[in-house]
């Protein structure tokens, strides 16, 4: 009785949504509806509903101009356009290898009622699994040049949901993630608590960052963020705590404008996803489909890859960066002395190379090869960096042609300590010195407070830097990976060659400060992830004693360090442990030699945000699985259906798994691994330990099922 009537109420919600009085237009793909509305003083309006079940209340939507009559209020609606687009499509790499574009596109032309009577149109793409609507400004007599002030954009929602959050800061997202209600939001209280985080501005107490990921107290899953974030600058979320509406915020530059626009010109587009499961949120492509097709017209030097690095010895303190301890400690001829913790020797980075040639490994990353690193650390400099000066250490020559000898590539490291302007001047120089050495990728960095001055690291400045790095790049033939940029939208769909990001809460924070909580890797995919792939570094073997301050640790167990190789995505995926740690555990080591980088399919078994995931994937152009199952500071047993496989064949599967005596905190190091012969018609009952996980590969079976048992 009771649902009736709570079918009969929404029903009548959704097809009322606007008064009568309002000039109105829908768009509707299978669950997912979308109302527009333009009231009597001339506000547009949306709302969005999922199921007939209200996502999006009646919301404002518009666009403010500096000192000039905007598009908020007084708009007619002229005209509607609606279209049906279906369509599949390939990415370089990903999760999977054909993507399906399918969408209902409503457009609204509207003029601006007073005088000079601008144009301006809204385009709404209706999907499956959502909505994303952006700003356009066609070409017109009356508006050029145009300064946004604000953007009016709102997000009315229907309720006090459950919100997984950090704070709207914007200069970092290397957060730990907060679950509350969206009434408990207070993002002072994660900004003051985060003192291990370079630069923070958080200047809206009660604004968040996107993807937000939040769940009703219907269990429909909502995740709002954008797409195709170029030429314009990100937004934030501000929270109503009282009537649950969230409005956009824009990251000012550095005299508070917000975006700099020409017409014709566009937003980037606000992207509302939704499902009543959160597997599918995790899989859908609304993100990438919203953003333009690949402009890079021979991909074929794009190749995912895992990589080792002169890296986590310096996240733990075991080296450094610099070549002296500092730039007052000289000799008498007034060279910097060595201060003997130097990583990127040439004797060490010889020692990665011979690591990643015996075990397969492509790549391996080194940091702290260039001259600067003695004074990169804050004070706002601009030339601390020559990203073409390697340290007297360190033999570029000499070891591009070792490694070139043992098929390894470098991955070069550019540091720019939030000095933009001098890496843009040093751009050319340092591509085409990566060029000359070999080196395919390079990993940038933008720790420290941005130059020119007073930007920000998620302003439209900012923004566009970020895509000229990688357009350059692509120029010279090289991957990026970009640390500390703005969270991603998308993008790789248009720059390929910019593969992965941080811009988020990395492994490394478990290096240096008190890290990150079991349950935050069950949170990044909802989030920071939704924009596309994490350069995470994950697969720490050695959980504990790594540092001087004996409470560090990671806060997973080691089977589950391995199953983040297939439940954090990343096309460049690190191995980012010492290699003494690894061949103390050659045996779970060959999870990371065997697990792909890319894969022709996806199938997120099963996922609850805080909580647990399951990924299954399969490797590109192989019958190969690789399954990734992880859990909170709470203990499950995960049970899979291999349901995905070949029904026709038979299968040895290897599961790396947590120790019956396994837990996060107290045995992380201990896991068991067994194989079994599997189908499709087994049923993997797996147990996780508190904080743990399990990483499972799948191999067609051949001579080797000899002796092997099968799985009951
Ligand atoms: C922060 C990055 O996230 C880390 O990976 C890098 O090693 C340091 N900055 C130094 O650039
Ligand atoms: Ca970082």
């Amino acid at each position: 009785m009771k649902k009736v009537y709570i079918y009969l109420l929404s029903f009548s919600i959704s097809v009322n949504v606007f008064a009568q009085d309002k000039k109105t237009a829908t768009a509707e793909l299978n669950k997912v509806k979308l109302d527009f509305a333009i009231d009597a003083d001339g506000h547009p309006q949306y709302a969005v509903s999922y199921n007939r079940q209200p996502v999006i209340k009646p919301s404002r939507l518009g666009i403010k101009l500096l000192n000039d009559v905007g598009f908020d209020a007084h708009l007619q609606l002229i005209g509607t356009e609606t279209t049906n687009v279906d369509e599949l499509w390939k990415p370089v790499w990903g999760e999977v290898s054909v993507i399906r574009n399918h969408y209902q596109q409503l457009t609204v032309h509207l003029k601006q009622t007073d005088a000079p009577g601008r144009l301006m149109d809204i385009v709404f793409r209706v999907f499956e699994d959502g909505v994303g609507f952006r700003y356009e400004f066609p070409q017109q007599g009356n508006l050029r040049y145009f300064i946004v002030s604000d953007e009016v954009t709102q997000f009315s929602l229907t309720g006090d949901h459950k919100t997984f959050w950090i704070p709207g800061d914007y200069d970092s997202n290397e957060y730990k993630y907060t679950t509350s209600k969206l009434s408990g939001v207070d993002a002072f209280v994660p900004y003051k608590a985060a003192t291990d985080i370079a630069v923070r501005v958080v200047p809206d107490q009660y604004a968040v960052q996107t993807p937000l990921m939040m769940k009703t107290a219907e269990g429909l899953y909502i995740n709002i963020h954008e797409a195709a974030l170029v030429n314009y600058t990100s937004m934030q979320l501000h929270v109503d705590r009282a009537t649950y509406t969230l409005s956009v915020n824009l990251v000012p530059d550095a005299v508070g404008n917000k975006a700099y626009m020409v017409a014709p010109g566009k937003t980037p587009w606000r992207t509302i996803i939704v499902s009543d499961k959160a597997a599918e949120i995790l899989s859908s492509k609304m993100i990438l489909n919203l953003n333009d097709p690949s402009k890079i017209a021979d991909p074929s030097y794009i190749k995912p890859m895992k990589f080792v690095g002169v890296w986590w010895e310096m996240q733990i303190g075991k080296s450094t960066w610099s070549y002296a301890s500092s730039m007052a400690d000289v000799d008498a001829a007034g060279n910097l002395k060595p201060s003997g913790k130097h990583g990127a020797t040439t004797a060490n980075v010889k020692h990665y190379i011979d690591f990643a040639a015996k075990n397969g490994i492509g790549g391996v990353l080194v940091e702290g090869w260039n001259e600067g690193w003695e004074e990169w650390f804050g004070n706002w400099k601009e030339n601390v960096f020559d990203f073409t000066k390697p340290y007297p250490d360190f033999d570029v020559k000499e070891l591009s042609q070792y490694a070139a000898a043992k098929g390894v590539k470098i991955i070069m490291h550019n540091e720019t300590s939030g000095s933009a302007t001098d890496y843009e001047r040093q751009m050319d120089t340092a591509f085409r010195f990566m060029n000359k050495y070999g080196y395919p990728a390079v990993k940038t960095g933008y720790v420290g407070k941005i130059i020119p001055r007073g930007e920000h690291h998620d302003g439209q400045w900012m923004i566009n830097h970020y895509v000229r790095v990688a357009q350059k790049a692509a120029g010279y033939r090289v991957m990026l990976d970009a640390h500390e940029p703005v969270r991603p939208t998308g993008q790789s769909r248009t720059y390929p060659n910019w593969m992965a990001s941080e811009a988020g809460r990395g492994n490394e924070y478990n290096a240096f400060s008190t890290g990150n909580e079991p349950e935050h890797e069950t949170i990044m995919p909802f989030t920071r992830l939704m924009g596309g792939p994490m350069d995470y570094t994950p697969g720490i073997f050695k959980i504990k004693g790594y540092s001087d301050v004996p409470s560090r640790q990671v806060h997973t167990t080691l089977a589950k360090q391995l199953a983040l190789y297939v439940t954090m995505y990343s096309p460049l995926q690190m191995a980012a442990d010492l290699t003494e740690n690894y061949d103390a555990h050659m045996d779970a080591f060959q999870f990371i030699k065997d697990v792909a980088v890319d894969w022709d399919d996806t199938k997120i078994i099963e996922a609850e945000p805080g909580d647990y995931i399951t990924t299954a994937r399969k490797a590109k152009g192989t019958d190969n699985w690789f399954i990734g199952a992880i859990t909170n500071q709470n203990s499950r047993k995960a049970t899979i259906p291999l349901d995905f496989l070949d029904k026709s064949k038979k299968y040895i599967a290897t599961i790396y798994a947590d120790a019956g005596n396994a837990e996060w905190k107290t045995n992380p190091e201990a896991y068991q691994i067994n194989s079994y012969v599997v189908n499709a018609d087994t049923k993997l009952n797996i147990q996780l330990a508190k904080g743990g996980g399990a990483a499972i590969s799948i191999k067609p079976a051949g001579a080797d099922v000899k002796g092997i048992k099968g799985y009951r």
